[in-house]
């Protein structure tokens, strides 16, 4: 599975997918390329010093199709089969999504469908939940809304701020993602309307 990861940021889940990958932990697969939007994403250097090929595609003026389409053919040239998006601040438009059909990921800080979009850990502080976590799903047009693949929940304490919540939420974002991951590299999926399942033969009494 050739692997390719868009970021803008800081790109801790970026180091996460590497990491897993050069460990094995993902099978047969490799990260090809990591693309961010952002010129000063933290995460570029990370991905250089793990000696993965990056590239800086800004959207500048480009209509949101435009720059998608530039995205997109620097994927397919490296013959990317799957597009993990890990930070990256940009919702994707129909260009990209008819792409790659059921082949883009993303992860959500939150236990969706509740708080998608921006600051979702002070959205979820805010509001008061004890419980929230973070959700790996397939990517559609909507913000933070295809078929949801893996969630895990985390409490939400008492004296937490956005960002304390946040950290702890990280920790096990790292991990759900491979785990993700692990499971379509292995083609243990399979998407129905909104519901994804493991194939009928990896479960447990097949
Ligand atoms: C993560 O919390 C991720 O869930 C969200 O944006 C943040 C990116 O962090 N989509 P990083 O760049 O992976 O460190």
């Amino acid at each position: 599975m050739r692997i390719g990861i868009l970021i803008s940021g800081r790109g801790s889940n970026m180091v996460a997918i590497v990491e897993a990958v050069k460990r094995g932990e993902i099978p047969n697969s490799e990260v090809v390329v990591v693309i961010s939007d952002k010129a000063n994403a933290a995460g570029i250097e990370k991905a250089k010093e793990r000696g993965i090929e990056t590239l800086i595609i800004p959207k500048a003026k480009q209509t949101r199709e435009e720059h998608d389409a530039r995205i997109v053919e620097e994927l397919k040239k490296r013959e990317v089969d799957l597009v993990c998006l890990a930070g990256y601040m940009r919702l994707l438009s129909k260009v990209f999504i008819d792409a790659f059909p059921n082949r883009i990921v993303n992860i959500h800080p939150s236990l969706l469908p509740a708080f998608p979009g921006l600051e979702a850990q002070k959205q979820a502080v805010e509001y008061g939940v004890k419980i929230s976590g973070c959700t790996v799903h397939f990517v559609d047009e909507e913000l933070d809304h295809g078929p949801i693949i893996l969630q895990r929940a985390v409490e939400v304490k008492q004296d937490d701020t956005p960002e304390t919540l946040a950290d702890r939420i990280l920790q096990y974002e790292h991990q759900l993602y491979v785990e993700a991951l692990k499971l379509i590299a292995e083609n243990k999926l399979e998407i129905k309307g909104r519901r994804v399942f493991l194939r009928q033969e990896f479960q447990k009494n097949a």
